[in-house]
């Protein structure tokens, strides 16, 4: 009998991410079904991610073209994917791997293998007629994540002054997705109206993630606005809606000091910091409080928070091993999957897996470049990770992904659960 699900063709090009720069879209057809996925792009990148290929010819596109990794696929991929059945995924995963040859993805380019990777997941499941987030997960896979909405953007993602990268708010306490992204958009109105009272209408510009970026100089300054706005939106903080942090600490980590709010704090003053920030704000997790390489100084951190949980993203990077030494010194009680991080899907699923089996709570996460593509939506279900990011309700490269997810519970039903996280 003819296997519909064997792989007949592979192509690529290069389209745009949110920021406007160039990334990779990839395109693989089976006998019959199609599967598209796009790469997204970080601006505050750990030193351990899957290696972004770019060409660097200043004269085009400034440097961002990706044509050398979009050639890669055509070139080198395509011809020894082809004829293979897209349900094998570890098996096309591992091939990606071995063609690339190198530790970090830097031959074949991060870039192009997770577009290659998402879109075989993608043509695998539209060949058995399935949603991708039913193919992943199966029967089972109806729990529908927590959304932490990045609504103050800051640091590597903002054109303001605040240190830290992320403000997030996490509405927890919820019945549906949708009643929960809900309350998060009464939110963020409120705060665009509070913003435009204290600073005036400029405040309201968004940042890369589509949440506001302030001409704020504190910390504790866009936290207490956040707060007033969940209360002043009618919700309780601490509650039915947490705060969140992304510090992304690698990012203002000088010389052995964190520039936090113009002034230099060592690395004990920083845990300091974090600890009193825990004690004022119902924060329900902190992200990257420290550098990437200090699994010490997460660990001494996490000893001393109480129920605010220490997130790995650059820590991390989606890597298993990073993982298993961090869950060995107990540096981290959550963590953050970018599947470009990785460079495969199947990376990033064994790196969730192995993560939620020591008890760590797994966030699937967008970037700060995004696109339209809404693989992850599907992934986070499919995985039943607990909670996701994909920035504040708003620029389509972000409500894609909060919509694709609303499509899902409509679709669900009474089958639907929200996730609980407390
Ligand atoms: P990035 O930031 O996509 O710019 O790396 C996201 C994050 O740090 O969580
Ligand atoms: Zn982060």
């Amino acid at each position: 009998m003819e296997n519909i699900y064997v792989i007949e063709y592979i192509d690529a090009i290069q389209v745009l991410d949110s920021r406007g720069d160039p990334t990779v879209e990839a395109i693989v057809k089976t006998k019959k079904g199609i599967g598209r996925a796009i790469s997204p792009s970080g601006a505050s990148r750990s030193s351990f991610e899957a290696y972004e290929l770019r060409d660097g010819d200043p004269k085009i596109y400034k440097g961002r073209s990706v044509l050398r990794a979009v050639d890669n696929i055509r070139r080198y991929v395509a011809p020894a994917l082809v004829g293979l059945d897209s349900r094998m995924q570890r098996d096309i995963d591992q091939k990606l791997i071995q063609i690339d040859g190198t530790p970090n993805k830097s031959r074949l380019g991060g870039n192009a293998t997770t577009a290659v990777s998402l879109a075989n997941l993608k043509a695998a499941a539209d060949t058995a007629g399935m949603p991708l987030y039913a193919y992943i997960g199966g029967l089972s896979a109806r729990e529908i994540p927590v959304p932490m909405m990045n609504l103050i953007n800051g640091g590597a993602h903002a054109g303001n002054e605040l240190s830290f990268q992320e403000f997030l708010i996490v509405p927890t306490g919820f019945d549906s997705f949708s009643e929960a992204l809900r309350a998060g958009v009464e939110v963020y109105k409120t705060l665009k109206d509070l913003l435009k009272e204290k600073y005036g209408k400029s405040s309201i510009n968004v940042g890369d993630e589509g949440g506001f970026a302030p001409p704020m100089r504190s910390i504790y300054e866009a936290l207490d606005m956040l707060e007033k706005a969940i209360s002043k939106s009618g919700y309780s903080c601490g509650d039915d809606i947490y705060l969140a942090l992304d510090i992304a600490a690698s990012q203002i980590y000088r010389d052995g000091f964190y520039i936090v709010d113009d002034k230099r704090l060592s690395k004990g003053e920083m845990i300091d910091l974090i600890v009193d920030l825990s004690s004022r704000y119902p924060l329900l997790s902190i992200e990257d409080p420290l550098e990437e390489n200090d699994l010490e100084g997460f660990s001494d951190l996490r000893k001393r928070l109480g129920k605010t949980v220490v997130v790995g993203d650059d820590l991390l990077s989606t890597n298993k091993e990073r993982l298993r030494k961090a869950i060995e010194a107990g540096a981290v009680g959550g963590a953050i999957m970018k599947i470009n991080q990785a460079g495969t899907f199947t990376e990033a699923m064994d790196f969730a897996q192995e993560a939620m089996r020591s008890g760590v709570i797994v966030i699937t996460s967008h970037r700060s470049g995004d696109t339209e593509d809404t693989s992850i939506s599907h992934i986070a279900i499919g995985l039943k990770t607990q909670l996701v990011k994909m920035g504040a309700p708003a620029r389509g490269e972000r409500t894609s992904k909060y919509n694709e997810i609303l499509r899902i519970e409509h679709y669900l039903g009474g089958e639907a659960r929200y996730m609980r996280i407390r």
